[in-house]
């Protein structure tokens, strides 16, 4: 690992500039001009979000790293090519926005909600390749790059993946805008986010008191004389999208000048991270997100250390513009209170308004008996808890979780209120990459971090 010091003059930022630094994590595309032929396009095509959307959200995570509001992002580990009907962007949605509510009413903060959804379709690997017996062939990287199915045609890197995936996201994100904006999301419609095989279970019913309550909010502000229809913030919602910055030749093609302040956007997301395996100080995926405007994740393992993250910091908020990092820790249950507080410490005192998000999944997922990836919704919980406790130790602002679901009825994560066995996760395990808490577990985690918040 090259260090780059904060201080050490750096050539000058361009769009391509990642190109000259090494990159881990990048696909061996075979066919140079079908890359190249796939950049075009995209280069030409509109973009997906605008500056000043990034700029929003750069706000209301700064309002975040004050102190003043909570951040949720969620979504799947992996989008697929092949499930993204307007049922199953729908699903997701209800289950963001009922863990999104409830937050917000029990813990009587503002949300900001982040989705992994509309562009988070490549995924780093342990290990380049995959071997079944005596075959060996490319790992499976996402759908931007190739297919799960393990057949040589299938594993082969396929850049025009990178132009569909463009056109899902927008597709994607069309719906979601019309659902957030349309009426879906408005508050008089909270108990329709509850789908029928969450209604049922205790989550469920405990979800149907907060929406009771909600509905008696409203009544009463009515009845005091408040004209609700007039009051738009309680029609619709902000919903951001966000993926991890992998695939650079993709987030380099849809990255835009803003003609009014010469500002450069990636347009492919708002809110957009660098993940564990890619934050090399000198490597390519911390300089290609140096120099955008978008608000920029940083995912953080357990071997993190502090002088790490201060060189992340510097480079990638050199301003300490609050809002602008969030820092997303990934440390793994029982070990929080070791890793965490040095790099809390060392941040604090650097200066940098960072936001700090617990992501609790990535350190606790291991290979059952019967071999599934799976989770315990346990030491999910126990990561919260342990992380919240550093927080409130170090008088740090828990800003937020991040974390993977889905909104249909999986059972690809251990435990939870329906108490999920190993046995049982052959029973719905549909996941491509790692394993998502169902809608249940989703609205249960949401119950457990609002009375994390409140205490
Ligand atoms: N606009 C507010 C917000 O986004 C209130 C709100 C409207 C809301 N619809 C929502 C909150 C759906 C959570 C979920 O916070
Ligand atoms: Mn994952």
């Amino acid at each position: 690992m090259s260090a780059i010091r904060a201080n050490e003059p750096r050539e000058q930022w361009r769009t391509s500039s990642w190109r000259t630094r090494p990159a881990e994590q990048q696909p061996n595309w075979p066919d140079a001009e079908d890359l190249k032929d796939a950049e075009a396009t995209l280069a030409g095509l509109p973009p997906l979000v605008i500056a000043s959307e990034a700029r929003r959200l750069t706000s209301a995570l700064a309002q975040v790293s004050r102190g003043e509001a909570f951040v949720l992002q969620a979504g799947d580990c992996a989008e697929s090519f092949r499930e993204f009907s307007a049922d199953c962007i729908r699903d997701k949605l209800k289950v963001i926005l009922q863990m999104a509510v409830t937050l917000t009413y029990a813990a009587g903060v503002p949300v900001v909600k982040v989705g992994r959804i509309a562009g988070q379709f490549a995924k780093p690997r342990t290990s380049p390749v995959e071997r079944i017996d005596a075959v060996e062939l490319e790992a499976f990287r996402g759908h931007m790059v190739n297919d799960e199915a393990f057949d040589p045609v299938a594993r082969r890197p396929d850049a025009s993946r990178l132009v569909a995936a463009y056109h899902q996201a927008a597709a994607t994100l069309n719906l979601l805008r019309a659902f957030t904006k349309g009426g879906f999301a408005d508050l008089s419609l909270v108990h329709r986010w509850n789908q029928q095989f969450v209604a049922s279970s205790n989550q469920g019913r405990r979800y149907e008191q907060i929406a009771g309550e909600i509905d008696r909010a409203l009544r009463f502000m009515a009845a005091c004389g408040i004209d609700l229809a007039a009051e738009e913030s309680l029609h619709e919602t902000d919903f951001w999208t966000g993926h991890e910055a992998l695939i650079l030749e993709y987030e380099e093609a849809l990255t835009r000048q803003d003609s009014l302040t010469g500002d450069w956007v990636d347009t492919s997301a708002h809110f957009l991270w660098i993940g564990e395996r890619t934050r090399q100080l000198g490597g390519a995926h911390v300089e290609f997100c140096s120099g955008v405007i978008n608000p920029i994740g940083v995912k953080l393992g357990p071997s993190t250390t502090p002088d790490e993250v201060l060189a992340l910091c510097a480079v990638l908020d050199p301003e300490r513009t609050p809002g602008r990092l969030t820092l997303i820790t990934r440390i793994g249950t029982g070990r929080v209170a070791d890793v965490l507080p040095p790099l809390i410490e060392t941040v604090r005192d650097a200066g940098h308004p960072v936001v700090w998000v617990c992501d609790p999944m990535h350190g606790n997922t291991f290979t059952s008996e019967n071999g599934r990836k799976t989770r315990r919704f346990g030491d999910i919980v126990e990561e919260l808890r342990e992380w919240f406790g550093v927080h409130r130790a170090m008088g740090s602002w828990p800003g937020g979780v991040h974390v993977e679901l889905t909104g249909d009825d999986v059972t690809e994560c251990l435990g939870g209120a329906e108490a999920i066995g190993e046995d049982d996760l052959g029973q719905r395990y549909t996941t491509m990459c790692d394993p998502r808490l169902n809608a249940r577990q989703s609205l249960d985690l949401a119950f457990d971090v609002a009375e994390l918040l409140r205490s």
